[in-house]
C-alpha cells in the first residue's frame, strides 16, 4: 500500500492507472476510520481494480467554534485498517499541500443548504465541495462512495458531479450501526458513558416516525413532534434539529409523500451526532 503526500504525485500516479485501463474506486474521508468507512472501502474494493483512500481534516469546512482541533487524528491506525481492507492508494495530504497559502477560486454551494446541517452550519458545504473538487481532480476516480449517514452531504455532492460535469459517479452507502442501532461515526468516541447509552434512541426516534407514517401520519410536523418528545424523554441531549424534506431535492414538505428523509442532528456535552432515514411513501 502506497502513502502519498503529495497532489502532483498522487495525480501521477492515479493517471498511470487509469493509463493501464484500470478503474478507480475512491473514498474520500477525514481519517479515524471506522466502521462505516469500512463498508465504503468493502464496496469500492468489490467494484473496481485501484481503491484509493483519501485522509485529510478539511479546514474550510469547520466553523469557528467547531472541532476541527480535536477532530481524532491516528494515521497508524488508519493504516493498518486501510491495508486489512485492501487500499491499494493513501492519498494524506497537509493543510499547505491542498491550500497553499491562500486560495483563489473557491466553491460555493447554492442550493440544498438551506436545511439540516448546511442553515446550522454556514459555510460547511462549502468547504466541502471545495475539497472534493480539489480530491476529484486528483484522484481521477470513476466512482467515488460516500455514507448516507450524512445524506445532505450525498445530495449535495450528486448535484455538484451533475453541474459540473465531474466524470465521476456517486455512490451512496447504506448507514452502519451500531447492534443497538446507533449509526457508527468517528465523533461517538465523545460521548460518555450515560449518553452512549441514550444514543440509540435517536435511531428509535426516527424509526418510531416511521411507523407512524405507515399507521397513516401525513403531516410532516406531526413527525417533528413525535421524534423531539421521544428523544426529550430518552436522553439528556439537546436538540439541534429535526426535519423532514423530500430527498435528496431537500425542498419542504408538508404532506408527506414520495421520497422523504426524516433527519435529525442532536448535541451531548461533547458531541452533535446526527442520523436520518431515507425512504419512499
Ligand atoms: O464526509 C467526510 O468525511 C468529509 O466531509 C469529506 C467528504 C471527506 C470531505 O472532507
Amino acid at each position: 500500500m502506497n502513502i502519498i503526500t503529495n497532489a502532483s504525485d498522487m495525480q501521477k500516479t492515479m493517471q498511470k492507472y487509469k493509463s493501464e485501463g484500470k478503474s478507480i474506486g475512491f473514498v474520500p474521508t477525514m481519517g479515524y476510520l471506522h466502521e462505516g468507512h469500512k463498508s465504503l472501502l468493502q464496496e469500492a474494493r468489490k467494484r473496481h481494480d485501484i481503491v484509493a483512500l483519501s485522509i485529510f481534516v478539511n479546514p474550510l469546512q469547520f466553523g469557528p467554534n467547531e472541532d476541527f482541533d480535536t477532530y481524532p487524528r491516528d494515521l497508524k491506525r488508519d493504516e493498518t485498517i486501510a491495508s486489512e481492507m485492501g487500499v491499494d492508494v493513501i492519498f494524506y495530504p497537509t493543510v499547505q499541500e491542498m491550500y497553499g497559502e491562500e486560495l483563489t477560486v473557491s466553491v460555493k454551494v447554492t442550493n440544498r443548504t438551506d436545511a439540516l446541517c448546511g442553515r446550522k452550519r454556514p459555510g460547511h458545504f462549502d468547504g466541502v465541495a471545495t475539497v472534493l473538487t480539489k480530491l476529484f481532480n486528483i484522484v481521477l476516480p470513476d466512482e467515488a462512495f460516500f455514507g448516507l449517514k450524512d445524506a445532505q452531504q450525498v445530495a449535495i455532492v450528486q448535484g455538484m458531479v451533475e453541474d459540473f460535469n465531474f466524470p465521476v459517479k456517486i455512490v451512496p452507502v447504506t448507514t452502519v450501526r451500531e447492534e443497538d442501532g446507533l449509526a457508527k461515526s468517528s465523533r461517538n468516541v465523545y460521548l460518555l458513558e450515560e449518553e452512549r447509552k441514550q444514543a440509540p434512541q435517536l435511531y428509535q426516534s426516527l424509526l418510531l416516525a416511521k411507523e407512524s407514517i405507515e399507521e397513516g401520519v401525513t403531516n410532516s410536523s406531526s413527525v417533528v413532534s413525535l421524534i423531539e418528545s421521544h428523544i426529550k424523554e430518552t436522553t439528556n441531549g439537546i436538540i439541534d434539529y429535526v426535519e423532514v424534506y423530500s430527498y435528496p431535492q431537500l425542498k419542504t414538505v408538508e404532506q408527506l409523500s414520495g421520497k422523504i428523509i426524516i433527519a435529525l442532528a442532536v448535541k451531548f456535552s461533547k458531541a452533535r451526532l446526527i442520523d436520518n432515514i431515507i425512504f419512499e411513501i
